[in-house]
């Protein structure tokens, strides 16, 4: 007989369909809430980085903050709205402005002692069409990036988002600068977009840290060409830059290696920039589950090791029962170092364990 005092269904669910849940489907919905153990991983790395998270508030149907426990989501420092900052989210088709999810993340950041990473001002994706796509010229398009950023730094000050990812995936893997593929880059005819972009969010705020954020950084030709970017750009040499995130969307087996995840953080960190892992998720199919722990403490083994150069390291997500792998890879995906269940996993430990 299931313990009434353990039967614990995921707040947020209305009374009514929670009675009836209760009497068709309890065994389903029984879940022994999170029980923290007294350490959390914010605190252990906390001479290290931040750790961090990315929380969904309503937008694709989930809440993170009405799903997880209190003592779960305690056990970062730092969150990331995955999509209610996006200007999608943020703008309208008539160019207004949709405060509310945001404004949400950032008290509920605040009420937790939480930082906020603002992810992302100007982005080729999830942006409404007005903005570039079918402005009217380039000054045009300018001029919505101009009062989009502006308006955003203005809302949120750097003690409620302190940093954001201002410019987001710019770069193909091929190498070369994204250009048919970004309405930003067409109808600018060239890359200047990126350095508006920067500039325009130094001079709204700057308090905020600035990053260029991206994917498959550790591969040579799309990494060589981040770097030319932000020298050709003179975006260091101008200060309008302060660092790199490094997404982190990698596989439980061993892509990328240890060296080639070092050689990329300290090749970053040495041009004097600051280090931000985004987005870390390890894809793979359930068999490959057991090599997660150890796949995990190889990772933060070098975050660790190049830690002078990472102020945050950011998982895309909470908890394996809310992952954007499992509609975007076809199969369930189990990534993360919380269960479905919302309980530690091994990987927790193997991690964890590398500072305790
Ligand atoms: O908003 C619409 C909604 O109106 C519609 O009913 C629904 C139907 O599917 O779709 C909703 O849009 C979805 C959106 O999330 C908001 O929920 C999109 O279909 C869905 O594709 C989108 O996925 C997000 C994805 O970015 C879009 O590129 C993921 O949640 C989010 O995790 C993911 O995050 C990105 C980072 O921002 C940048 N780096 C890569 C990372 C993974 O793709």
């Amino acid at each position: 007989m299931m313990k009434m005092s353990t039967f614990v269904l995921r707040r947020g669910v209305p009374a009514l369909l929670a009675v009836s849940l209760f009497f068709s489907c309890a065994q389903e919905e029984e879940m022994e809430p999170y029980e923290s153990d007294g350490i959390t991983l914010a605190g252990s790395f906390d001479e290290y980085f931040d750790i961090g998270a990315a929380v969904a508030l309503g937008v694709n149907s989930f809440d993170s903050f009405n799903t997880y426990e209190d003592s779960l989501l305690a056990e970062f420092n730092s969150f990331t709205a995955e999509n209610e900052m996006k200007p999608s989210v943020l703008r309208t088709a008539t160019k207004g402005f949709s405060w509310s999810a945001a404004d949400r993340l950032v008290a509920e950041a605040a009420s937790r002692g939480a930082r906020v990473r603002g992810h992302a001002l100007v982005w080729h994706s999830q942006t409404p069409d007005w903005f570039a796509k079918t402005a009217a010229n380039k000054e045009a398009a300018r001029q919505n990036m101009k009062d989009h950023i502006e308006a955003v730094l203005a809302r949120y000050d750097e003690n409620e988002v302190y940093c954001w990812d201002v410019v987001n995936e710019a770069i193909s893997d091929g190498g070369d600068y994204r250009k048919t593929d970004s309405p930003w880059y067409t109808i600018y005819g060239g890359p200047e977009y990126i350095r508006d972009a920067f500039q325009f969010a130094r001079d709204a705020n700057p308090d905020v840290q600035l990053f260029y954020n991206d994917y498959n950084i550790v591969n040579t030709p799309k990494q060589d060409m981040i770097v030319k970017m932000i020298e050709d750009l003179n975006l260091i040499e101008d200060g309008l830059i302060d660092g790199v995130g490094i997404q982190a969307h990698w596989n439980i087996n061993n892509w990328p290696s240890k060296d080639t995840i070092r050689n990329t953080i300290n090749r970053f960190g040495e041009m004097g920039l600051r280090v931000h892992i985004t987005e870390l998720d390890l894809t793979g199919r359930e068999s490959e589950q057991p090599l997660l722990a150890n796949r995990y403490r190889d990772i933060f083994e070098v975050f660790i090791e190049c830690s002078e150069y990472i102020d945050s390291v950011t998982f895309w997500g909470v908890a394996d029962d809310h992952t954007w792998l499992n509609s975007h890879r076809g199969y369930p995906n189990f990534p993360f170092v919380f269960s479905e269940e919302h309980q530690r996993k091994t990987a927790y430990y193997s991690i964890r364990n590398l500072v305790e």
